[in-house]
């Protein structure tokens, strides 16, 4: 597709060119993606009080209640960042003011531009202090980013959630190597469950992907009989050693 975000709006906020790691707060970068059709964004969240004010002007009223129900002060913050961010890259888009953008919700909580939801889709993550963010014209998508520096235990959701096939695999990775497979293969079925927009009302075995995170992202097995592998791309994004993300393009009807 033709490039979705006009420069002139990112220019305001300080579009940047450079790797994931050394962007600067308050500048989304284009994310290369094997797939022109795509756009894919990674934003800072980590901004000071005075750009937290700019970004409120984007905000809508009911996003701005959202926003200061947070109980921490941090919390509201990434908030009003990633939406100010999401507004701005939409507005680009379309070529509309960002505080003008309609948003509306599915049944599941999944976020549509209520005007134009048949022309441009998009989706978001957060994680830590990063947000993502994918549109395009084309296909229906789902991503999912998440920050690697944190103590879960990632052996017991992956025994939880997982198919035993993935468990399976993951238990063949080397200790040192396993964390950052459980999030890849977490990264992956997220990003599909927030592309059907079916969140966790879609349960994660119900299908099967990749698990090592060199392998090819794909979902091996659907359990739906209306899914079609074939309609199905996974993209792995390039965020940074301290995040890994996922991309999920659904193209069938
Ligand atoms: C929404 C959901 C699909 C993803 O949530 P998450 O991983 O916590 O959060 P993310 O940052 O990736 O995504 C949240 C964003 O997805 C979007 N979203 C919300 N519901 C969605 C849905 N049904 N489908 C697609 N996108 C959705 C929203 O834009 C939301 O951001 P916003 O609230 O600021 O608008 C959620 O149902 C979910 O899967 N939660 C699981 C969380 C968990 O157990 N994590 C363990 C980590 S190892």
């Amino acid at each position: 597709m033709q490039s979705c975000t006009s420069v002139s709006n990112l220019a305001a906020t300080g579009k940047q060119i450079g790797t994931a790691d050394d962007m600067q707060p308050t500048a989304p970068k284009r994310i290369p993606l094997d797939d022109a059709a795509i756009e894919i964004w990674l934003a800072r969240l980590d901004l000071d009080t005075d750009q937290v004010r700019q970004c409120e002007v984007h905000l809508s009223q009911d996003e701005l209640l959202r926003a200061n129900r947070f109980h921490f002060e941090r919390d509201r913050r990434r908030f009003i960042a990633a939406r100010a961010t999401l507004r701005i890259l939409l507005g680009g888009c379309l070529a509309i003011k960002p505080d003008a953008i309609a948003l509306g919700y599915t049944r599941n909580g999944k976020p549509f531009i209520a005007d134009h939801a048949a022309s441009v889709h998009f989706n978001v993550s957060h994680a830590h202090e990063r947000a993502l963010y994918g549109i395009s014209k084309s296909s229906a998508l789902g991503v999912d980013i998440e920050y690697l520096n944190r103590d879960i235990d990632y052996s017991g959701l992956a025994e939880r959630f997982f198919t035993n096939r993935e468990y399976a695999a993951l238990q063949r990775i080397p200790e040192s190597g396993r964390k950052r497979a459980f999030f890849s293969c977490w990264t992956r079925k997220e990003a599909v469950i927030k592309a059907t927009g079916d969140g966790l009302s879609l349960p994660l075995d119900q299908f099967e992907v990749t698990v090592e995170p060199d392998a090819e992202p794909r979902i091996l097995i659907f359990a739906a009989a209306t899914q079609r592998i074939p309609d199905w791309t996974l993209y792995a994004a390039d965020v940074g050693n301290d995040y890994i993300a996922t991309v999920a393009a659904y193209r069938g009807k």
